[in-house]
Order: C-alpha cells, then structure tokens, then sequence
C-alpha cells in the first residue's frame, strides 16, 4: 500500500502486462522498503567508474601475451603438443586463448546487460527496479571496457555454444527469479571467479585493472541476487525448488564445460578431441575449473537450494567441499582489492595533474621571481 498522498486510490490500478519474455510490472508503491537492497542502490549509485578516463588504456599489453598470463594456467600447458609447439605457435596459442577468453566475458556482459533491464521489467516492487536499473548501468560500463580491451588485443571470438545456451535458458524462462538464478548467481558468481584469477595471476597491469574494476560492481551483483532470492525460495514447495535445483546443476554443468576452451583448438588447427582430453585429465585443470565454483557453492546453500539434487550434483563435480566457504570475507576481499587499485590509480592521476600545473607554472612569466 502506497503511503503517497494520491488524490484518488491507486490500490485498484494496480497494472501490468504481458510481453514475450514475461510479465512487465508497475507499481504505485514507491516507497522504499527493503533496506539492503537500497544500501545497494546507493553504493551503486557512487561507485559509476568510467573506462575511459579512470584507466590508463596507454598501459604497455604483450601482443604476444595480451592477457599476461603465466604459461601453467594455459590449459594443455605440459601436454605433448604444448612440448612440441615452438617460440612461434606458442605465442599464437597465448594471443588466442586471450582473445577468447576477454571475448566471453564481453559477450556474458552483454548478456548481464539485458538480463538486468528484464529485471527493471519483470520485478514487483520499486527497490528492486532503483538497484536494477544501477545493475543496466554498470554492465553498460562493463561492455564498453571489455570492447575496449578486445580492440587493444586486436583479435575476438564469437560466443561460446554453452554461454549462448544458458543466456538463451535464461532470457526465454518467464518465471523472474530464473533470471537472478541464472545471470546474478550462476553466470555472474562464476565470472566472479574467473575474474579473480586473471586479477591474482595476470602480470598485465592493464587487464589486471579492468578486471579488479569490474569485479568491485559484480561482488554487488552477485549480493543483489542472493538477497533477493534468500528472501523469495523459502516460499516455494519442494517441487518447485527441485526444479530450480536441476536448472542450476545443469547450468553448473555447461559452465563448466565452457572453460574447455573448444574453438581456440579448433581455430588452430589443433587436434580438439587430444586437447579435450587433456584439458579433462589434467590435474591442474581440473583443480582451476573446481576453484570457479567457490563462490557458487555456498550461494546456493545459502539461498535454500540445498537439497538432495543439488548436493549430488555438486559431489560428482568435486566442488562440494566449497560449500562452507566464507563467503562475506570473500567478497569483502574483492571489494578491498579494486579499492586499493582504484586509490592507487587516482594517487597516479593527482601526480600527473600536479605536474602538468608545475609545468604550467614553469611556463608563466608570472611564476619567476
Ligand atoms: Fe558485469
Ligand atoms: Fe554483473
């Protein structure tokens, strides 16, 4: 019930409508009440960065090795074919899984895009349509940042198959929560991950800024899902959270699979079926694709998806053990290091200003004694 003083009652007004994605809701309520959820708003609100003049896009990048990343994290790194690959096919492969790499998180960001103005949409109440709104704005600024980054590379991929697919499940599903479910606790807790392991092993400063960036916004993210969704799960029957539990663990699943990195073996001439493998087999492959779902795992227990399904799920992906991770101290982490970036990179950007004024001063006749 609105408290504003409406000259004529508004409770029998109340509207909405149907479009193909689902139901478009209005509401008359515009008080807020929730909150976390306008605490989110509001640091939303104050953290807007802007890619073009907050990073240093002049920052040297190796064409060779424009992710900077280190060889052991190449994914058939130590395989018979990486042994046999000279100088030259090496570089190519490190330009290539880049490229693909900062490519599905352009694209996953342009899929954040329209998943979060379905949720202005779709969404009842008008918190949610304020922190939504912010959500539209901030995965606008991450787009433009990784379309930047990708022209500096020089070199993109299409999408994934099993990133298209889950955007597709998710964008067609008229249930609303399946979006949160989808892009603000699968997709974007997994890129979560991912971010932050280009932001702890890149040695480029450029991609380890942008990333550090983006990740600040989508630790907001990924809270603004889980709240919502803690609040809304508990109210409905089993069955119902069965199904979501078995949309999730399929989701886990494709994600995962994604990271198998196919087309880059395909584009090289590689042979796909003895990358696969290897990729499958390795140790240290399969430790770097479990460590994508630490954050993943615990929102979800945390959110009352924790039933039989899903936990059989995640004990056959070897990624149950991440169920009692920290997640506040996570996330309070990421938020820590993109604010020591951000005050690193602005110390930077006073001492450029002060010297461009003292050589300004320098210049002024008025300036000598
Ligand atoms: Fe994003
Ligand atoms: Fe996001």
């Amino acid at each position: 019930m609105s408290t504003k003083n409406f000259a004529i009652p508004v409770d029998k007004t109340g509207w909405q409508l149907q479009d193909n994605s689902g139901t478009v809701r209005f509401t008359w309520d515009y008080d807020t009440q929730r909150d976390r959820l306008i605490n989110l708003y509001e640091k939303g609100k104050r953290r807007q960065w802007d890619a073009k003049t907050r990073i240093d896009w002049n920052l040297p990048m190796d064409p060779n090795n424009p992710a900077g990343g280190i060889d052991e994290m190449i994914p058939i790194y130590g395989s018979e074919m990486w042994n046999k690959m000279d100088q030259k096919a090496r570089e190519e492969l490190r330009l290539h899984l880049s490229a693909w790499q900062f490519s599905q998180f352009l694209h996953g960001e342009q899929g954040a895009l329209i998943c979060a103005s379905k949720i202005v949409q779709n969404v009842p109440d008008i918190d949610s349509k304020y922190y939504a709104a912010t959500q539209v704005m901030d995965e606008a600024r991450h787009v433009e940042a990784y379309s930047m980054l990708l022209d500096k590379i020089g070199l993109a991929y299409p999408i994934n198959f099993n990133l298209r697919d889950i955007l597709n499940d998710v964008l067609t599903d008229s249930r609303w929560d399946m979006t949160y479910l989808g892009m603000q606790v699968l997709i974007e807790g997994l890129a979560l991950a991912a971010f932050g392991g280009i932001r702890t092993f890149s040695q480029n400063e450029l991609t380890r800024t942008v990333t550090a960036y983006v990740m600040q916004d989508e630790a907001r993210h990924v809270s603004f899902g889980r709240a919502a969704l803690k609040d809304y799960y508990p109210q409905l029957t089993s069955k119902e959270r069965d199904e979501r539990e078995l949309f999730a663990a399929e989701a886990c699943r494709m994600m995962r699979d994604r990271f198998l990195a196919v087309e880059v073996w395909e584009t090289l001439g590689l042979d796909v079926n003895e990358c696969t493998r290897f990729v499958v087999e390795s140790e240290s492959q399969s430790q770097f694709r479990s460590f994508l779902f630490m954050r993943i795992v615990p929102i979800l227990k945390d959110i009352g998806l924790w039933g039989p399904k899903m936990r059989h799920a995640f004990e056959q992906m070897g990624v149950i053990g991440f169920a009692d991770t920290d997640l506040e101290k996570v996330m309070a982490e990421d938020e820590k290091i993109a604010d020591e970036i951000d005050a690193m990179r602005r110390h930077e950007v006073d001492k450029v200003v002060a010297l461009g004024e003292l050589d300004e001063g320098q210049n002024d006749p008025s300036s000598q004694a």
